[in-house]
């Protein structure tokens, strides 16, 4: 991918979250790129997978696994699929809330200001917010649809529902194969989907990244995809994706000239609060967030009907939810696998294997303990 050569005006003042704000502010930004992981929906409930303690890969040791991310590996999984619906289990999306970072995308939509979100997460919040779907890239798949790993038939969703909540294997109804849900494993290809939209980050004016641990590729090294002039924040509660060199990897310390990354050492709910308030947009992020998840209590039946009043609106949105959660995944998921086939026959022939622009097309981890 090409890179553009940074331009001084374009330098931000300070590696902080207020030079941010003033970057959008006065460079009219309205391409911004968000790049999302599950430190975003651990405030929902929802563990995520590195870390120390409280995530899901230092808690696996009940399913004597190899190694930790074994339970999402695709080999393993045709193996012993068992580990991975005990976890299942745990991670099913379920009666979750998007948090006010969710919220905080959808604000940016909602400012004409957002061009992707660019997601690991598996959990479906960024949809359930109302963040119209074709502002979501599903980088690595999600819970909302599931298929025969053989014949590839999408299966029942509430089958594999039921059997994933016993933590038991759902079977094929047609040819009684491994039913695995549509996200992507380690050693899988990401769907089709993310690479269509990769040459999103040429044309970004600003990249957001936000709650993960930039661990997995190719997911990570997208940081590297944006032109060399355009800052980037990372809002964690650690550094990740520090520089290796000057073209790969954050550069918080300006070491190298750029003057463009900042990271804000907080939970994310913090940071985009601060932004939020730095904006003068506090008391619409707090709208949606109250109204969003209100609507959504209602949809998953935690409020009777009667107890609160019954709007249009409310109705729209339950609708909405329901199209959004089956839609087009499983036609993606098909056309990726066979891609996949072809690309497999297509690496047996070739004895090398090459790569473009640094993505690899398969979800490897940077530092897995394999
Ligand atoms: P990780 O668990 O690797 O990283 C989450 C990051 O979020 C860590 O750096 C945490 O410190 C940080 N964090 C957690 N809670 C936070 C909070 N409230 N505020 C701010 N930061 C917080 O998760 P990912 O980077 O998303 O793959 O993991 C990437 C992929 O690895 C996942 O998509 C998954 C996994 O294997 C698949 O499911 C295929």
């Amino acid at each position: 991918m090409s890179k553009t050569r940074r331009s001084k005006k374009d330098v931000l003042e300070a590696p902080t979250i207020e030079s941010i704000v003033k970057y959008i502010k006065e460079k009219n930004a309205k391409n911004i790129i968000v790049m999302s992981g599950a430190g975003i929906s651990t405030a929902a409930g929802i563990p995520d997978f590195r870390s120390k303690d409280t995530g899901l890969y230092h808690n696996l040791q009940k399913f004597d696994l190899p190694y930790a991310e074994a339970v999402f590996d695709i080999e393993y999984f045709l193996e012993k699929p068992e580990p991975f619906y005990e976890l299942a289990k745990e991670l099913y999306p379920g009666k979750f809330y998007p948090t006010k970072t969710h919220y905080f995308i959808q604000l940016l939509q909602k400012k004409g200001l957002l061009l992707r979100n660019f997601t690991q997460n598996i959990d479906t919040l960024e949809r359930l917010t109302g963040l119209d779907q074709e502002y979501i890239i599903e980088a690595h798949g999600s819970f909302a649809t599931a298929s025969c790993v053989e014949c590839n038939e999408r299966a029942d969703s509430d089958m594999v529902r039921e059997h994933a909540l016993k933590g038991k294997v759902p079977k094929c109804e047609s040819c009684d194969n491994l039913i695995k849900p549509d996200i992507t494993f380690f050693g899988e290809n990401l769907p089709k989907r993310f690479f269509d939209h990769l040459e999103d980050f040429e044309k970004a004016d600003l990249l957001i990244v936000i709650g993960t641990s930039l661990q997995v590729q190719p997911f990570a090294s997208l940081i590297d995809d944006v032109p060399d002039h355009i800052p980037r924040l990372l809002i964690n509660m650690e550094k990740a994706g520090d520089h290796k060199s000057k073209s790969s990897g954050f550069d918080f310390k300006w070491k190298y000239g750029l003057n463009r990354d900042v990271f804000y050492a907080g939970t994310c709910d913090e940071g985009v609060i601060k932004m939020a308030k730095l904006l003068g947009w506090e008391k619409e992020l707090d709208e949606l967030y109250t109204n969003g998840n209100k609507k959504l209590k209602y949809t998953y039946a935690e409020i009777e009907p009667g107890e609160q009043e019954q709007d249009k609106e409310v109705d729209e949105l339950a609708d909405v939810l329901e199209k959004l959660t089956a839609k087009d995944d499983h036609n993606d998921k098909v056309a990726e696998d066979k891609v996949a086939k072809a690309k497999v026959a297509e690496d047996t022939k070739a004895s090398e294997s090459t790569k473009s622009d640094n993505i690899t097309s398969t979800n490897t981890t940077t530092t897995a303990s394999k």
